[in-house]
């Protein structure tokens, strides 16, 4: 019964109980982080979904709201209130004031000049802006439909938001003819296009003959009203399948990490685009970055193989329906993500729960690589610290085993940094049994484990979540490996990074598998280095300052909470320098109810 218990998240975000998928309409309003979810709350498994609710001041630190922000209760959302996001909306009152009146429709001539002046002030930043609702609803015969809420009143009584009301109109947008009524789903955020005064915004389907994935585009003028544009497709991709939570977002190029608003499309220091897809095939979150062209209204990657699909991942782990948003307080762009358990459906009934959320990222373009994302926990993670560890400059011999000394616990932010190891190719081969050649023939992925066991340059890393005995351990490592990327590329040295659930837990039944991808290091980068958040059950690490993140669960039986240790270890043949380890103890952040 205990053991149950020390598999839930100390410091990541979960609903008090039973089931709980995608990130939904996080936003920044009057003072407050919203985060709303996928919900089930009958059940630790998907069924009827419903909105829950949380708000927090700092991202990490949250209070659930009561009611449900929205709950299944029209015949257009009866099978369940999906995934859907928020636009913040200069919003016309009708002139009573407030309530129900909010409406984001100018009926009136008089009310769509003043529209057209509001989204003009919207621009120039001084216009109150609230925020809007947009949601796929699985309607009583399973179509899906889009539909629109507005808190019913953010000015005053309700700075929470705690109140949403579905506009009179729903539903807004039905599926078009050419896909599937049920694969229509998950609005993006709308962003405001200045030349034609239009908000557009992406739903996700797919093309069923030819499976291929797409990003239908809308337009309105009101928000209400929405059409297809002429084209259809801000971007398609064939073999990719359904795309689910498309996110699309601008991001900046040159100066210093920062988010931009959605709507922004023109910056100083140059600016590309973010496209997102969530792979239903492979429940895997693509991404891609390339050019908006506001006058074709196309996406194109800048690099065809770097498409979506065959390109970037946020998570080499379980991480699935990423979603972000702008942070106006903070001028950065947050990405929530869910990561689902990977025990059975019978241990998630036992537990009475399933699914939390990622610890949020601020993500920002790589200068350095100059064609990937920067993913990193937000500073306010920080907050938690209560205990720090630090060692300096020392050596892991061939086979070495170091224990972390007083870090007994499963609650660690773990900052660790190595000298990268280097080796001549005529030195012999790649690894030091005799299977192998100077060459590893292809791309190997974290998963060939007999394979990665031990060679010259790895694996080394750390070992969390470990039994003193060390029967019990995630082993988060490197790998460096010469090799060929693919049959008509020359060899070179690349980097693994993989988080191995080989040994992770003694229960059977649990996914023991080694996920992982390789990491960009580069050439004059003379150092290795790994973030691990660790929170019981769940392990994130962070590669190489956030260029390859991988997330996965873990399920020990034996090396629960003090019983849990943290190790440094050196699988490879030749010895490896620690340049400096940095363990911080995290606190539990006691999720309350806001009354
Ligand atoms: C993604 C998803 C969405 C859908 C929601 C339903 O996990 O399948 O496409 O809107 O979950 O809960």
């Amino acid at each position: 019964e205990s053991a149950w218990e020390s598999l839930r998240t100390a410091f990541h975000f979960q609903p008090p109980n039973n089931w709980m998928n995608d990130p939904n309409a996080p936003l920044f309003y009057n003072g407050w982080y919203h985060l709303f979810y996928q919900y089930n709350p009958k059940e630790a498994y998907w069924g009827l979904i419903s909105w829950g609710h949380a708000v927090s001041k700092d991202l990490i630190h949250w209070l659930y709201v009561e009611p449900f922000a929205m709950v299944p209760d029209q015949w257009y959302d009866e099978n369940g209130v999906w995934t859907g996001s928020a636009t913040m909306l200069p919003l016309l009152l009708d002139g009573r004031g407030r309530g129900p009146s909010i409406t984001a429709a100018a009926t009136t001539s008089l009310e769509k000049e003043e529209q057209k002046r509001r989204w003009q002030q919207r621009r120039e930043g001084d216009a109150q802006l609230i925020p809007g609702i947009m949601y796929t609803g699985s309607t009583n015969d399973s179509w899906q439909v889009q539909s629109l809420a507005f808190p019913s009143d953010p000015w005053e009584e309700d700075g929470l938001l705690v109140q949403w009301e579905k506009v009179a109109d729903n539903p807004v947008l039905f599926p078009p003819d050419f896909i599937n009524v049920t694969d229509f789903r998950d609005p993006t955020t709308a962003w405001w296009d200045d030349k034609r005064s239009l908000w557009m915004m992406v739903i996700g389907s797919h093309l069923r003959p030819t499976h291929t994935g797409i990003a239908l585009l809308y337009q309105s003028a009101d928000f209400l009203n929405w059409e297809l544009v002429p084209h259809k497709f801000l971007h398609l991709t064939q073999g990719t399948g359904m795309w689910e939570c498309v996110d699309f977002y601008p991001i900046p190029t040159s100066g210093e990490p920062r988010g931009l608003d959605t709507s922004v499309s023109e910056w100083a220091g140059g600016v590309k685009h973010v496209l997102k897809a969530s792979m239903d095939d492979t429940k895997l979150d693509f991404y891609t970055i390339g050019h908006y062209d506001t006058e074709s209204l196309t996406f194109t990657p800048d690099e065809e193989e770097l498409d979506l699909g065959s390109g970037f991942r946020y998570d080499w782990g379980r991480y699935y329906a990423s979603k972000t948003f702008y942070d106006p307080l903070l001028q950065r762009r947050i990405l929530f993500g869910w990561v689902n358990e990977s025990d059975t459906r019978d241990d998630d009934i036992i537990k009475g729960w399933s699914g939390v959320q990622s610890i949020p990222r601020q993500v920002w373009f790589d200068n350095l690589t100059q064609n990937s994302l920067i993913q990193w926990p937000i500073e306010e993670i920080k907050s938690l610290y209560n205990r720090t560890i630090s060692l300096t400059s020392f050596t892991l011999e061939s086979g070495g085993i170091f224990k972390v000394e007083e870090a007994q616990g499963a609650q660690w932010d773990i900052t660790v940094s190595f000298t990268k190891p280097t080796l001549h190719v005529e030195q012999g081969p790649f690894m030091d049994d005799d299977s192998g050649g100077a060459v590893a023939p292809f791309f190997m992925g974290c998963n060939q484990n007999e394979i990665l066991s031990r060679g010259a340059l790895g694996p080394f890393g750390v070992s969390v979540l470990s039994s003193e005995d060390l029967q019990e351990q995630t082993r988060i490592y490197f790998y460096r490996l010469f090799m060929q990327e693919n049959s008509t590329s020359n060899p070179s040295w690349k980097t693994l990074v993989c988080n191995d659930l080989s040994r992770s837990t003694m229960a059977s039944h649990v996914d023991n598998g080694t996920y992982g991808g390789l990491v960009t290091v580069l050439q004059d980068e003379d150092e290795l280095m790994l973030r691990i958040l660790v929170d019981h059950s769940i392990v994130e690490t962070f590669a190489q300052g956030g260029r390859t993140v991988i997330t996965t669960r873990s399920y020990p039986t034996i090396a629960l909470d003090r019983l849990a240790n943290i190790y440094l270890f050196n699988d490879a043949s030749t010895s490896i320098e620690v340049r400096s380890l940095t363990v911080h103890e995290l606190s539990d952040i006691n999720i309350h109810y806001i009354n």
